[in-house]
């Protein structure tokens, strides 16, 4: 039997902007988590898949060609190299909320892959874990830059372009994230197709605010090696003005963004797809209470609290 987790994720700076190839930084939130575990079943019975969480039960062999997890199963054998299908059980579990920004489905796919090759008696090399990911992603997003698959397969804070190696670094100094669900659902496939809607009919304005968001997105990583938390909360600031210009913000975002900030916040902005999902809001430790509180007034339906900072080796090597 093997088991394996992977964080979910936020994106710090760049979301959208990074599809069209300007620079994003994403970081994992190990307080929720997908896991997979990988288990011998019956001869001659096959694989046979269990995600109850999204209310998923199938066997590989009847799977449709595109359905995700099926894709994942497929493309990490192969790279493993199993010839015979084996005779597999596997559960998946999670408590990343769908469609809500934290990179759920890529989670998902990770845990998967990294408990396969963990059954197999293999390294799972991030930047392969990864690749196989990304395969998967396509069919939730259609077309992704990849950012989700590539930190929550690191673990680690990354500065993404794509299509380019990502570089994984380190904030200067611990920084703490009050993430709060607004419960609206929002599908990051939706949004992509929105953005690239509005691209189509408005090149020259999009490609000048992803130029904004890319120059906002240099400015944090400094800002992040820094530890200058003052600045990097102007720059959450500063991209939120620039999704709401690309149409991915709501009025329900907004209410927790504007509360977030009102208690004290240094900044906030949505995170991820947008229109719905989470906001992220950058905070002083002792300002956390707070700041959750007016989240919660403000109409979050669940919040998370994670503290981003320098450790000696990843949580997926646990
Ligand atoms: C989703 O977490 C981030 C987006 O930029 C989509 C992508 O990068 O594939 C909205």
């Amino acid at each position: 039997m093997a088991t394996a987790t992977a964080p979910g994720k936020v994106i710090l700076v760049g979301e959208h902007a990074v599809v069209y190839g300007r620079p994003a930084i994403a970081a994992p939130v190990w307080q929720c988590v997908a896991t997979a575990v990988v288990q011998a079943s019956t001869p001659g019975s096959g694989i046979s898949i269990s995600a109850v969480d999204i209310g998923r039960r199938f066997s590989l062999q009847e799977a449709d060609a595109d359905e995700p997890l099926g894709v994942v199963v497929r493309l990490a054998m192969a790279h493993l190299g199993v010839q015979e299908p084996p005779d597999l059980h596997i559960e998946l579990y999670s408590d990343i909320p769908i469609a809500g920004g934290l990179g759920s489905g890529a989670a998902l796919s990770t845990a998967l892959v990294r408990a396969l090759f963990a059954y197999f008696g293999r390294i799972a090399e991030p930047a392969v874990v990864s690749a196989i990911v990304y395969e998967s992603e396509r069919f939730y997003h259609g077309a992704p830059s990849g950012i989700d698959n590539t930190v929550i397969a690191f673990g680690q804070p990354i500065w993404f372009i794509k299509g380019k190696a990502a570089e994984p670094f380190w904030p200067g100094a611990p920084l703490t994230l009050v993430i709060a669900d607004s419960g609206v659902r929002s599908p990051t496939k939706e949004t992509v197709g929105a953005v690239r809607h509005l691209w189509e009919q408005e090149t020259a304005r999009c490609e000048a605010i992803f130029d904004a968001i890319a120059g906002l997105a240099q400015e944090a990583r400094q800002a992040m090696e820094q530890g200058d938390w003052r600045r990097l909360g102007q720059i959450f600031d500063a991209n939120q003005t620039l999704l709401e210009a690309l149409s991915v913000s709501s009025p329900t975002l907004e209410r927790l963004i504007e509360g977030a900030r009102r208690a004290g916040a240094l900044g906030a902005k949505l995170s991820g797809g947008g229109r719905g999902g989470n906001i992220i809001a950058l905070v002083e430790p002792e300002r956390v209470e707070g700041v959750s509180a007016a989240l919660k007034e403000a109409g979050a339906q669940r919040i998370l609290v994670t503290r981003i900072e320098r450790r000696s080796h990843s949580p997926l090597l646990r």
